[in-house]
């Protein structure tokens, strides 16, 4: 018996891939695991030893950059390499992100392949000797934050994160309510368990139940076997349900079910399971306004609000903004520049001024830009103009009408890139006026 085998997991949807990739693979004297979802990856995960993980990305369910997240998460010491067939512009630069050591683009032949495994193991050889930097001072690895307001979340995450209370967590749009629910489960004594994340909205409101709770072969036309749901694969662990507002009312009335008697049964079977997971839903929806309108149960309303954590917009915690932007730049700097990027007062000012309608995910997306813009140091000019011409409300000292007036112009002259008869338009005034208004 060889026991330098190695052992890889190739997961691919496309069933003539695998076994190619089996094919290849066993050629070079490796020992494969087949997975054609993510879903059966990671149960595979669950109880085997990995050396090496190579995925696709585009895959129906879950994708591969879930998957990509997931071993990161849990099994970082596992190096990645991603297979794909079209790879876009976004997804190549999530597949960076994610710590994948490369990517092969379909088709590809047997030698690159072999290449590129060879890479990874050496990669992953030398990333294993290196010392990892102690920079994380905090708990939550990736959330930072010392505003009152972010304190609150917090306290709240350290009451909850080692039970398996339901919990609801509501804010806008890039607040950061995935990422708390994430701290919720990795700081707790949960956390060698799994951590499912699910958008209800992505999944087409028929499928849903069958892609939550799984399925019995013959439940419905195309259920030609069994299938394991989210549920059975966030097994002793949290699932997030993403979106919940868009859960379809079949779901909500099984959710329900889940929640009060703690089991649940598949699609087509009248067996019934016990499930032992915690679940955090997450909206950014008002949910009242929608059992006023009669697409969300009440009662499912009530269980899932056991514990709410309202996380707060970016504007209300503005202290906030000049740790997170650091944050950032050293993310991206180290991604983009191989070195230290700094940014200079004003600029930074600029930063704290602005309102953030898009929240943290729009600073973050504004400093991403900056860093690759710029010279080694963000400056004024490397920010986008809409932020430097926002008109301020005063918050302390009130001001006169012509000033205000004045920024207003400016903002919105900003905005049609220097046209006047566009700006006119807008402004509802004719041009002359507007020509005496700019002197
Ligand atoms: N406290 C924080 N510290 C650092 N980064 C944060 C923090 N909160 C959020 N982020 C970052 O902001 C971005 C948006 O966060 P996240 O996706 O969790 O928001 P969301 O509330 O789920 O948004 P949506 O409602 O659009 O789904 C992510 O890139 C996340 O890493
Ligand atoms: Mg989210």
């Amino acid at each position: 018996m060889d026991l330098r085998k190695e052992n890889i997991l190739i997961v691919d949807d496309d069933i003539d891939i695998l076994e190619l990739l089996q094919r290849h693979l066993q050629a070079m004297d490796y020992h494969t695991y087949k997975a054609v979802s993510v879903k059966e990856a990671l149960f595979i995960l669950k109880d085997t030893y990995i050396d090496l993980l190579i995925t696709d990305i585009q895959m129906p369910e879950i994708d591969g950059l879930q998957l990509l997240k997931f071993t990161n998460e849990h099994y970082p010491e596992i190096p990645k390499l991603v297979v794909t067939g079209y790879p876009s512009v976004e997804d190549s630069l999530e597949v960076i992100k994610s710590g994948a050591t490369d990517y092969l683009t379909k088709p590809f032949t047997k030698s690159e392949l072999k290449k590129a495994i060879e890479k990874a193991f050496e990669q992953n050889a030398t990333r294993k000797n290196r010392t990892v930097p102690s920079t994380h001072t905090n708990l939550y690895s990736d959330m930072v934050g010392e505003s009152a307001a972010f304190k609150k979340v917090t306290n709240i995450i350290e009451r909850v994160k080692d039970n398996k209370a339901t919990i609801i967590i509501t804010g806008e749009s890039g607040t950061g309510k995935e990422l708390v629910a994430r701290a919720i489960h990795y700081s707790g004594k949960f956390s060698r368990e799994p951590f499912i994340a699910v958008n209800c909205g992505a999944i087409p409101e028929n499928l849903q139940e069958a892609e939550l709770f799984g399925y019995i072969k013959g439940a419905f036309t195309g259920a030609n076997e069994n299938r394991n749901g989210f549920f059975q694969a966030a097994k002793g662990g949290t699932l997030f349900l993403d979106e919940i507002g868009t859960a379809s009312l079949a779901v909500q009335t099984k959710l329900l079910r889940a929640l009060q008697e703690k089991e649940i049964t598949r699609v087509g079977s009248q067996k019934v399971e016990k499930v032992d997971i915690r679940i955090i839903a997450a909206t950014n929806a008002n949910l009242k306004d929608e059992i006023k309108n009669g697409t969300f149960r009440e009662d499912l309303y009530y269980r899932l609000t056991v514990v709410e954590i309202k996380v707060p917009p970016l504007r209300e915690r503005k202290s906030d903004i000049a740790i997170l932007t650091e944050k950032f730049i050293r993310k991206y700097g180290i991604e983009f520049k191989d070195r230290l990027v700094r940014i200079a007062p004003e600029a930074l000012q600029i930063l704290e001024r602005y309102n953030w309608p898009g929240n943290i995910r729009e600073l973050e997306n504004i400093v991403q830009r900056a860093v690759i813009m710029c010279d080694g140091i963000i400056k004024v000019k490397d920010l986008p103009d809409i932020l430097k011409y926002q008109i301020n409300f005063p918050e302390n000292e009130l001001r006169p009408l012509h000033e205000m007036e004045k920024e207003y112009i400016q903002r919105v002259l900003v905005h049609t890139e220097g046209n006047k008869t566009k700006a006119a338009q807008i402004l509802q005034i004719d041009r002359k006026t507007l020509r005496e208004k700019l002197k």
